[in-house]
């Protein structure tokens, strides 16, 4: 029987970082994955893939648009065969990087599906059904998280897709109704509607995006809705009827009313994910879940003994970044050391155009805290680089302390926020207070420049217009 310091249970962001994290702290580590390929949802069918069809497909709509206010006058013809084709190009050179670092760090890829055996027990059956028994000192569950189903909407991924679906679709669709106008449905919408389809997505809330900050998120409906996106908020999908052509949905206004139908060649359904724990044997440990499937944890522990968790299994944010902060704390606590994830430092980003980005607090949940805030704000419209590049949608907005000045949130809309709100992370994680980062000097002309002048703003001295 083989023997381990460490046996991971899933090779995502959480279990791989995981794996790699224990083998340079000398523990041997195993890594069980499933999947043909180590990576995860992330790599494999998640952030990677999206992100890549995402950026192709903003350069199509560019070129189709944007491109002629610049003096560049092309005629783009879409060729969604190479588009897919260097998408999954890109994923297989980063699940094969995930190989060659387990190599490097002295990881065992145990390939197969793994299952708690009982305390310090992890048995993998591999494809062709033969069984292995591996011995762990500790083991750290990772198998994160699937797609939440809709009942009376079921995924075929031919008609009626989830986002795995939506990311090799056969060809634009005509009509793309979308259900849930989260982080999937937006961005997944986005690529669809700048290669040309028409999108449409129904969300049962009256907002878009739950977690944003409203005032972003008002913002944000309304430039997506510019794009060309339909909405139809406030509204219960019933039911999805799939034939060979199309979908027929049926739905109805959650305050009450008429029920209607739409018709749609593809529906995304993009309603949330849940924790991903399919004959896992936590039984034989005495580990339950709770009632929507997470993993009760704390600082990583299970309630038995040697057993962890870590990702999109247990509570806190599904992101891949979280699940890596996970890894790394969990491993050191596993390794002696101390282990530490602020929860609140947590950056989220929406990956269409324009980008949105935060971190910390937003309005609403300062004021459900009573906090009192000062709030500064600055638009890109004031901001010389986004101007020269005729990208001036949004602003950044800072939410600081009242008495002490500290930073306690920042939202941003607009080009490129998703690699500006690092700043932010950096700054709140050394509790800095909105005039330092209005007093550090910021190279000109970038957009960077709008973080300071919002910053500036909370003291109401803002100078760029
Ligand atoms: P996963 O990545 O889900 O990995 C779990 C792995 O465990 C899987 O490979 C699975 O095969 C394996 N497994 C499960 N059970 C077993 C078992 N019993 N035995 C062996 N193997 C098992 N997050 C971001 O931060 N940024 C993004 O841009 C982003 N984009 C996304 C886009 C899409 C379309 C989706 C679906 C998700 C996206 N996410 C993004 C979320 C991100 O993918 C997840 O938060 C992240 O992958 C979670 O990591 P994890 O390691 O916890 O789980
Ligand atoms: P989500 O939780 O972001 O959004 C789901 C949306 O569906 C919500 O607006 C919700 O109100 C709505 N909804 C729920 N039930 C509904 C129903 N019956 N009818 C209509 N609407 C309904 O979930 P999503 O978009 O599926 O993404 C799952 C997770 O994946 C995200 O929460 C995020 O953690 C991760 N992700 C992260 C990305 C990023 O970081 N850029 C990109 C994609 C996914």
């Amino acid at each position: 029987m083989a023997q381990y310091d460490v046996v991971i249970i899933g090779g995502g962001p959480g279990g791989y970082n995981a794996a790699i994290r224990a083998g340079q702290l000398g523990l041997k580590a195993a890594c069980v994955e499933m999947r043909g390929t180590l990576g995860g949802t992330c790599l494999n069918v998640g952030c990677m893939p999206s992100k890549a069809l995402l950026h192709a497909s903003e350069l199509f709509d560019a070129a189709n648009g944007e491109f002629a206010t610049l003096g560049i006058e092309v005629k783009p013809k879409l060729n969604l065969v190479q588009m897919m084709k260097q998408k999954a190009e890109s994923v297989a050179a980063l699940t094969k990087g995930i190989e060659f670092l387990f190599k490097k760090n002295k990881v065992d890829w145990v390939k197969g599906k793994g299952r708690i055996a009982g305390p310090g027990k992890v048995e993998v059956t591999g494809e062709d059904g033969a069984t292995q028994i591996l011995d762990a000192k500790n083991i750290v569950i990772a198998t994160g998280s699937e797609p939440s189903g809709l009942p009376g909407v079921s995924v075929d991924n031919d008609r009626i897709v989830d986002s795995t679906g939506a990311l090799s679709l056969p060809e634009v669709p005509k009509h793309l109704v979308v259900i849930g106008a989260g982080i999937i449905g937006l961005e997944l919408g986005s690529v669809w509607r700048r290669l040309g389809a028409k999108v449409t997505v129904v969300e049962f809330l009256d907002r878009i995006s739950p977690g944003m900050d409203a005032e972003v998120a008002k913002t944000f409906q309304r430039s997506l809705t510019k794009q060309g996106m339909e909405f139809k908020l406030g509204t219960k999908v019933t039911g999805g009827q799939a034939s060979k052509k199309g979908v027929t949905l049926t739905m109805e206004p959650v305050a009450g009313g008429a029920a209607e139908t739409l018709e749609a060649d593809y529906v995304l359904l993009a309603i949330g994910r849940r924790p991903y724990t399919e004959g896992l044997g936590l039984e034989t440990v005495g580990v339950e879940a709770d009632k929507r499937g997470f993993i009760p944890t704390d600082h990583f522990r299970t309630s038995a003994q040697g057993v962890w968790a870590i990702g999109d299994v247990i509570l806190g944010p599904m992101l891949a970044h979280k699940a890596e902060e996970d890894a790394v704390a969990c491993i050191e606590m596993i390794a002696g050391k101390y282990g530490h994830v602020d929860y609140n430092l947590v950056p989220s980003v929406v990956y269409t155009t324009p980008e949105v980005a935060w971190v910390g607090k937003n309005e609403e949940e300062l004021k459900a805290q009573g906090r009192a805030y000062k709030v500064g704000k600055f638009p890109f419209t004031a901001n010389s680089r986004a101007k020269i590049n005729h990208e001036t949608e949004g602003f950044v907005k800072v939410l600081a302390d009242a008495q002490t000045d500290e930073i306690l949130g920042a939202h941003l809309i607009g080009p490129q926020v998703s690699e500006m709100v690092g700043e932010f992370a950096v700054a709140m994680t050394f509790r800095a207070a909105s005039e330092d980062v209005a007093r550090i000097c910021h190279p000109h002309p970038t957009r960077s420049e709008a973080l300071r002048q919002a910053s500036m703003g909370v003291e109401g001295w803002t100078m760029q217009a």
